[in-house]
């Protein structure tokens, strides 16, 4: 039988680099991936295609080369990539472009990587924490949230995919255990004796194919996915472990954490406050659980830290 062809935005990516190898990796042979990337020449479009994977001009900017890349694919991964340029507006009209895409050719299942429009818990007037950007709370996440109803209002198949805090933040985005002025090692975080759920990004898109596998039962659903719902506590005393030197969490209030000045730190302060503050309702739309039935080999954080925590910069 003809493989199912999967259209995977962010291909060369963490979330949709995930999905291609775990495509590539099914045993099934059910589905083959088609890589999207602005620039087909670039080492990692390159290197999927030595891989024999089909790669496809396309920029979510441009809604007719979306449109031409979904052409003849039975599935889309629509992921959108905030931190390139912190802006929502632009983040949504994305995600507009890729829905509409879907629905011009027919797609017959998207898995849209989205999160919650945190604005439902914290409306504009609660003065917990700052408004940014003149009408969000958490940009990256309200802008997603929202969006949600350009797949739904144009009636596209679509599972809403509810992302996690990726622990690969410790080694890329700056969030690993950082020198205090005692030499001692310190993780840092608005997170007090909350739960966070987290995952490995490369899990996110075996998450993924699990969903276009299970197919029809996911369409019209949003599942949320998590490979492990520890503590910064227990984050802590797991990085002890696996690096065999002391670490300590440093809780901090999220006004303080908000104040640190780097990019994007107003915006993440709110998220980790969000992620405190309603630990309950987070916690229980990324069931790990349902995520291991999904993808059997989700990692916990313990696993992730065995084959990665070498890579952590600690500086
Ligand atoms: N870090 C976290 O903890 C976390 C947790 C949950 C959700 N998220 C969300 O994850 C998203 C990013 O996903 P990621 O981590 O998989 O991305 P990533 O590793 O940063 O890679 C970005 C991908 O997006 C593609 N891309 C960017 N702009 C594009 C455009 N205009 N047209 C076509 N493709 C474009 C890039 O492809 P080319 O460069 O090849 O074109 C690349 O493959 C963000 O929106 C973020 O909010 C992050």
């Amino acid at each position: 039988m003809a493989k199912k062809t999967i259209a995977v935005v962010g291909a060369t990516g963490a979330q949709g680099g995930g999905l291609v190898r775990a495509i590539l990796a099914d045993a099934s042979g059910e589905f083959a991936a088609r890589a999207l990337t602005r620039d087909v020449s670039s080492e990692k479009a390159k290197a999927l295609a030595k891989l024999g994977v089909e790669v496809v001009a396309a920029n979510i900017d441009e809604p007719a080369s979306v449109r031409s890349a979904f052409e003849g694919a039975y599935g889309a991964f629509c992921v959108t990539a905030f931190w390139e340029h912190f802006s929502p507006e632009k983040e949504a009209a994305q995600a507009r472009a890729m829905a509409r895409a879907a629905k011009e050719a027919g797609v017959k299942h998207v898995v849209w990587s989205t999160l919650e429009d945190t604005r439902k818990w914290v409306p504009l007037t609660d003065a917990r924490m700052p408004t940014l950007q003149g009408k969000y709370k958490v940009p990256h996440f309200d802008a997603k949230g929202e969006a949600n109803g350009a797949f739904t209002e144009l009636g596209v198949p679509t599972t809403f995919l509810n992302t996690s805090f990726y622990w690969d933040n410790l080694i890329h985005f700056g969030m690993g255990p950082k020198k205090g002025p005692d030499g001692k090692l310190a993780f840092v975080l608005p997170m007090g004796d909350k739960k966070l759920p987290g995952i490995a990004a490369e899990d996110i898109g075996r998450c993924a194919l699990g969903v276009f596998k299970r197919g029809k039962e996911f369409v019209g659903r949003t599942v949320g996915v998590a490979g492990e719902q520890p503590t910064c506590g227990q984050m802590a005393a797991a990085l002890t472990k696996a690096l065999g030197r002391e670490v300590r969490y440093n809780d901090v209030p999220p006004d303080v954490f908000r104040g640190f000045g780097f990019p994007g730190a107003q915006e993440i302060g709110n998220m980790f406050q969000f992620y405190r503050d309603f630990e309950a309702d987070c916690c229980a739309a990324r069931s790990v659980e349902v995520s291991r039935s999904l993808n059997p080999r989700l990692q916990t954080f313990d696993a992730w830290l065995a084959a990665n925590a070498s890579r952590i910069p600690l500086e």
